[in-house]
């Protein structure tokens, strides 16, 4: 519902606290489809209730793009009256006693470009229900904490749509007249709407039955276009190691006789986890070695565990309303974090290190992701509490504060369990260790809630309770801080040595900013993992956990014998133990004892990234050209890591890549993107140029010749190589060397994988060689057919390093490219987001041209679909603490995009928030 002030139009505004159970309950529903791409027939026949827990009002059912045609209460015609896109129905029988109601509409799922409801894609239906796309196929009441038992018929021109698939499982199917067909679908589980799922097409699948620990047989399928088999193992090895993971690590065993994937390619989101038919972008689902890179493969792992994760943490226990959004999402990031971690050092069993290191890698590919764009969202307009408290359109609300931090709130309260330094002395609690406690709260959770809808206090009460005397436990009211107010805490941490009394006192102090609507913040709990180095990097206090609740807190260690009396090197924050930005004023020589010897791996990284960061940002500050701006003790020691025999190849590629641009804009207040882009540059062309002969050796010790593995191993030697080549490359530009650019090109022409041969691929683009073009060509040739594949070659020219403001015109000619449309959210993605997202040096032209382009790009979007638009939308959310003069040409281009008087309620929310 849209009011109207001064002119403009200003959305409604949801709040947390505003929450009342719903008048009714529906009992069952029974849905039958008279699938056609024009106007498919929907009869939704429901049986209802009063909740007695709330006083006889109106029933108000939600819709929205739907045809009534009938509306039947226990079988005969009643009054009913619209208000906005509501049915209303005031005269319905009185007491508690259920009565039937019947409603038939049609919707036009063809018409359907915002793919929220019933939608096709390549002639196949899909659905997407979440968050409130059930009311584009029925009227119903479109909120979470009303579940109901499904059954489901389908019927379609056989011919045309011979697979019919939904939620449950398949009671009963066969032919009907004029060439059509039907399948009956029951679900066993009740559920919200939002998990309800439907997909009618031509698809093919590959499937599997497996038996599960308690002896049960499942059928388990994966189901793509006919082309596509070949490229669905990895998702089928996926979903097994899921539910073998969810049964050994959390006792949650699948609760279906039949678990389905589905792929389409015209998808907003990475997947969705409808009960028993979970709906994927093809993204997330395909790949074979010809095709996906690593990433690729790593990407398709997690995603295929969180969907199936929330199998039980989100379908068996749901959330309560949208504002506990983060009740299903935090969990389950963390839930898929913690499966990948785990499967990458099981498959390096028997050597501790190299299983250590693993985790290690995928923790810092993590903290990476929240640092760069969470804690950005964190400190910018958009900022918002992982439970909010408003909004304006929830599908504003899938952020990466809800997901990311939200995860990172959960895995504090694991870290919280296990036993800890506080203000009132040491805590333990019955549970040895962090995993073990927060198993038990899970169980616990479940106990307690399977079948409910819940909120995020129900879900931090049963992991505190199962752990008493924890600290969780005893900070269970202030820890919730953490859901209620944004923003990322800095903790400010002093250490001073009294080497006449061996003691090291360590003092942290925590402050967090102001945020939209939120003035003051009240101290969080704060679990500081920690350890002490002597100067030569031998551990003298091992590891363990403080936790911080005041403001300010000082925390002492004795007996403390360090040689020569030198104060001791702090190792804080292990393994990010919190998500915050950790101040403290480490000198060099403290970091490179660190980054050479800390016990904690990801300590060891965060070294290197300090010394890095210490350097940009002393060379952003500086005047002129950025010039040696490593120095040679820095220089040196990556060198050793590069070197080193021992360090396995991934953490490698990750301590010598440098920190992203929009993270260095990230601890600047004012930011010239051009200057960050240009000093960044200069260290990239500094590592090439040192570390030359370094890269080389690199480059030719970690090529992979055996055949294709995804693993973890294998996949690090092909990150490091791919990572030697860029270097390598980047000199030769800077050299006019020719040999490593040819070298490149027959790697391109001769890889035997995607990893390498993009990753060749890469390496002549963004050097800027002049054989990128016949290689682009050629990649174009090889794999034009192949949709996945064509994304790569959009983003990868859109996202090549700016060099005299020749990208953007490469990306308006791209948009002219036969194969390119803005219709399809991965190829709107690919080249469209690649340019504005993840490319500052190219977007943030001093002519304002990128945020020209940016705002024609946001409105052409939004008038089809305004979920992809609203998320192009916030590519300017930090346009305030830009220089001149791209501060106000953005103020300018957000401007037009606001003055559009029919902007959807998506984009009008994040542009009126950017704007305030
Ligand atoms: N619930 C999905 C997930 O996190 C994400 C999603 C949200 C997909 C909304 C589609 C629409 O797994
Ligand atoms: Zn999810």
């Amino acid at each position: 519902m849209m009011h109207l002030r001064d002119g403009q139009a200003t959305a409604t505004v949801i709040h947390r606290e505003a929450y009342t159970a719903p008048a009714f309950w529906i009992d069952t529903v029974d849905l039958s489809f008279d699938l056609d791409p024009a106007k498919t027939r929907v009869l939704n026949r429901m049986r209802l209730r009063r909740n007695p827990d709330v006083p006889a009002q109106a029933l108000r059912l939600d819709g929205d793009e739907l045809n009534l045609a009938r509306v039947l209460v226990n079988g005969q015609g009643t009054s009913f009256k619209m208000d906005a896109s509501q049915l209303v129905l005031e005269n319905l029988p009185e007491g508690d006693a259920p009565f039937d109601l019947e409603i038939f509409t049609t919707c036009a799922p063809a018409k359907n470009t915002k793919l929220m409801g019933l939608f096709v894609s390549n002639d196949t239906f899909f659905t997407q229900c979440e968050a409130e796309g059930f009311r584009r196929i029925t009227y119903f009441l479109d909120r979470p904490d009303v579940m109901s038992s499904y059954s489901v018929t389908l019927r379609a021109d056989k011919k045309a749509y011979p697979v019919l698939l939904s939620n449950g499982n398949l009671l009963a199917q066969g032919p009907l007249e004029d060439g059509r067909h039907f399948a009956q679908w029951v679900d066993p589980h009740k559920k919200p709407c939002y998990l309800f799922a439907l997909v009618a097409g031509q698809l093919v699948c590959r499937e599997q039955r497996v038996t599960a620990r308690s002896g049960k047989e499942h059928l388990l399928q994966v189901y793509v276009r006919s082309g596509d088999l070949d490229k669905t193992e990895h998702a089928m090895n996926s979903l097994r190691a899921s539910i073998a993971w969810d049964e050994a690590r959390f006792g949650l065993s699948l609760d279906l006789e039949r678990f389905m994937i589905v792929a389409t390619s015209d998808f907003n989101m990475g997947a969705m986890e409808n009960k028993g038919l979970n709906i994927f972008n093809t993204k997330f689902v395909l790949a074979n070695s010809a095709t996906a890179t690593d990433t690729d493969y790593a990407n398709i792992e997690s995603v295929v565990g969180h969907e199936y994760f929330h199998n039980w943490t989100g379908n068996r226990i749901t959330c309560r309303d949208w504002f506990q959004l983060s009740l299903k999402e935090g969990l389950t990031v963390f839930r898929d974090q913690e499966f990948s971690q785990d499967l990458a050092s099981q498959a390096l069993a028997g050597d501790e290190a190299a299983a250590k290191s693993a985790r290690a890698v995928k923790r810092i590919e993590d903290v990476r992701l929240l640092r760069t764009v969470q804690f950005a969202e964190d400190a910018g307009p958009m900022a918002h509490p992982v439970r909010p408290d408003s909004y304006v359109e929830i599908n504003n609300f899938y952020t990466v504060t809800i997901y990311e931090k939200g995860s990172e709130v959960v895995r504090m309260m694991q870290t919280l369990v296990a036993p800890a330094l506080t203000a009132s002395g040491t805590v333990g609690g019955l549970a040895h260790t962090g995993q073990e406690g927060f198993a038990k709260g899970m169980a616990l959770y479940f106990e307690r809630h399977d079948g409910q809808a819940v909120t995020c206090d129900d879900f931090a009460q049963a992991i505190a309770d199962a752990n008493p005397g924890t600290a969780l436990a005893l900070y269970l009211p202030q820890f919730k801080r953490w859901y209620a107010q944004a923003g990322t805490p800095r903790v400010h941490a002093v250490g001073s040595y009294d080497a006449t009394t061996q003691r090291y006192t360590l003092t942290l102090s925590q402050s967090c900013a102001a945020s939209p609507g939120q003035e003051h913040k009240d101290p969080f709990v704060i679990p500081v993992q920690m350890g002490l180095l002597d100067h030569t990097g031998r551990e003298v206090l091992a590891s363990q956990l403080l936790v911080l609740t005041e403001a300010t807190q000082s925390f002492e260690f004795h007996d403390l014998s360090v040689p020569d009396g030198q104060a001791p090197v702090p190792s804080l924050l292990r393994d990010f133990s919190a998500p915050v930005v950790l101040e403290m004023d480490f000198s060099p020589a403290q970091l490179l004892t660190l980054l050479a010897h800390d016990s904690d791996p990801f300590n060891q990284w965060e070294a290197a990234q300090r010394l890095y960061m210490q350097a940009a940002l002393s060379a952003v500050r500086a005047e002129g050209e950025p010039n040696q701006v490593l120095d040679a003790a820095l220089l040196d020691a990556l060198r050793t890591v590069l070197r080193h025999p021992n360090m396995d190849a991934a953490f490698k590629e990750l301590v010598l890549t440098l920190p992203a641009e929009t993270y260095i804009a990230e601890q600047l207040d004012v930011v010239d993107p051009q200057r960050i882009h240009t000093v960044r540059e200069a260290m990239r062309a500094q590592l090439a140029q040192a570390l030359h002969d370094d890269w080389a050796w690199a480059f030719e010790s970690h090529r992979e010749n055996g055949s294709y593995q995804p693993d973890p191993v294998s996949s690090g030697r092909r990150a490091l190589s791919g990572l030697a080549l860029h270097m390598v490359c980047l000199h030769a530009r800077n050299t006019a060397d020719t040999h490593w650019p040819e070298r490149a090109l027959k790697c391109f022409d001769n890889a035997h994988n995607m990893t390498d041969r993009f990753n060749a691929l890469s390496a002549l683009v963004t050097s800027g060689n002049a054989l990128a073009t016949p290689a682009l060509q050629r990649f174009y040739s090889l794999f034009s057919r192949e949709a996945l594949v064509m994304d790569k070659w959009f983003a990868l020219q859109a996202s090549a390093p700016d060099r005299g403001g020749n990208v953007l015109p490469v990306v308006r000619q791209l948009m002219q490219h036969p194969d390119f449309t803005l219709k399809n959210p991965n190829r709107a993605r690919s080249l469209i987001f690649s340019f504005c997202n993840a490319n500052p040096g190219a977007f943030h032209r001093s002519d304002a041209a990128g945020y020209v382009f940016w705002s024609e790009r946001v409105l052409e979007l939004d008038a089809f679909n305004p979920q992809v638009a609203a998320r192009l939308a916030r590519a300017l959310d930090r346009w305030s603490k830009l220089a001149e003069p791209y501060r106000s040409a953005a103020h300018v281009a957000l401007t037009r995009i606001a003055a559009k008087s029919d902007l959807s309620r998506d984009v009008r929310e994040v542009i009126t928030r950017a704007l305030s």
